[in-house]
């Protein structure tokens, strides 16, 4: 596992004063009238934040909104991020309406040490996700410190997960990031097993290399959500009028093959939750997963999967969980996702989950404070159990 320069690798003592840039992922959800929806990942920042600006520090938190593709985009603003901030952090945070030029710089002039400002949406310029030289230049010469606590970003080589910090001599992991990768890497280190892995979500693209990379240690797999339509196609059942993925058919061919091979056992759903439409809750039905009607759609794991998941899930000592197992965001068909994530408070080993909806659904369920581990990371989580090499952690690497 990488050696990484954490916080502390820097003295915090000689940090009065210094203008400390703060990588952060705020890309939280944002209701229509401007609220933050969930203030996890805020949450989960305010104890480097708070370390940074205890120590003195000139606070500049920096993040990306949404995807706004290079332009000001009022929907994408930060600025209801830096309202709940506020409620966190008190009324002295500061926001400032852009990420680079002289009025930025003016701001930050003007702070006192322990200050903090949250800068506008980083992706506001194009130059962010390309890395673009010039812009990280800018970026730096707004500090003489570097702290990333985005780990949901870290698979992003942008302009201010990379770019700035290969500019900056004094940076390190915040507590956030570091704690992301310790608990991450003890899944791919030794974990204690059995160890499990439990996988929703629409589709299989996107997990392929994770699932490969986990395959040959686990002893237990769990597939649910729209991924296990091309499973059970895979197995030959019929899966009617079901999103899956045809073209990833033989992927799901060989995945179950290889788990065979190493003796991992498979769980797929046995039952499934089906509907003609999503909009059609009064013909709902619960039949075989090798019984789907041709004109059904799966939208959820049944009672008899759930059960077994649990048992499962009972029985793991090392358990990653990510992605929803039905259609979550609509009720009836969110009951699967529920009923299992109740189930990880009976867990008796070290788990760890990933992924706005299934953090939201241990959230909801009441057992987001008895996992091992809740990332914040989606999509960083995943490429990081892929065994991926991530550019915001390489980074960030001692005796670079
Ligand atoms: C996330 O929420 O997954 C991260 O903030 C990264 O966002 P992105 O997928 O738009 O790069
Ligand atoms: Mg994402």
């Amino acid at each position: 596992m990488a050696d990484l320069l954490t916080l502390d690798d820097i003295d915090l003592s000689t940090l009065g004063g210094k203008r400390t840039f703060v990588r952060v992922d705020f890309n939280v959800p944002i209701s229509e009238d401007h609220k933050v929806l969930d203030a996890t990942r805020l949450e989960e920042a305010l104890p480097t934040i708070r370390e940074l600006a205890g120590a003195g520090a000139v606070v500049i938190l920096a993040s990306h909104l949404g995807r706004p593709k290079g332009k000001r985009d009022p929907r994408y603003t930060l600025r209801p991020v830096a309202d709940e901030l506020r409620q966190l952090l008190g009324e002295g945070v500061r926001f400032a309406g852009d990420c680079v030029g002289e009025e930025v710089e003016d701001l930050i002039r003007a702070m006192d040490p322990g200050e903090v400002i949250l800068l506008e949406n980083l992706r506001f310029h194009a130059e962010e996700e390309k890395n673009d030289p010039a812009f990280a230049g800018r970026l730096a010469a707004l500090a003489e410190v570097y702290v990333d606590d985005a780990f949901g970003s870290a698979h992003r080589a942008h302009a201010s997960v990379v770019g700035v910090p290969e500019r900056l001599g004094r940076k390190a992991a915040g507590r956030l990031l570091a704690r992301e990768v310790e608990a991450l890497g003890r899944l791919l280190g030794e974990p204690e097993r059995p160890f499990a892995a439990l996988l929703g979500g629409a589709k299989i693209e996107g997990k392929i290399d994770t699932l490969q990379n986990l395959l040959p240690r686990l002893d237990l797999l769990l597939l649910g959500g729209g991924m296990a339509n091309t499973f059970l196609a895979a197995q030959g059942h019929e899966v009617g009028g079901s999103l899956y993925e045809p073209d990833r058919v033989e992927v799901a061919q060989g995945i179950l093959k290889d788990a065979k091979s190493r003796g991992v056992e498979v769980l797929l759903p046995t039952d499934v939750v089906v509907a003609e439409t999503l909009d059609d809750p009064a013909r709902v039905r619960t039949v075989p997963a090798d019984r789907i009607p041709a004109d059904a759609k799966v939208f959820d794991i049944g009672p008899d999967t759930r059960r077994k998941f649990a048992g499962a899930i009972g029985r793991a000592k090392t358990l990653f969980w990510n992605g929803p197992l039905g259609v979550f965001e609509k009720p009836p068909f969110d009951a699967g996702t529920r009923e299992v994530a109740q189930a990880l408070a009976s867990c008796p080993g070290f788990s760890v989950i990933g992924g706005g909806e299934t953090v939201a659904a241990a959230h909801q369920a009441g057992v987001a404070d008895r996992l091992g581990h809740v990332s914040t990371g989606g999509g960083a989580s995943l490429e990081f159990l892929a065994g991926k090499t991530l550019p915001g952690v390489a980074v960030l690497e001692k005796g670079r």
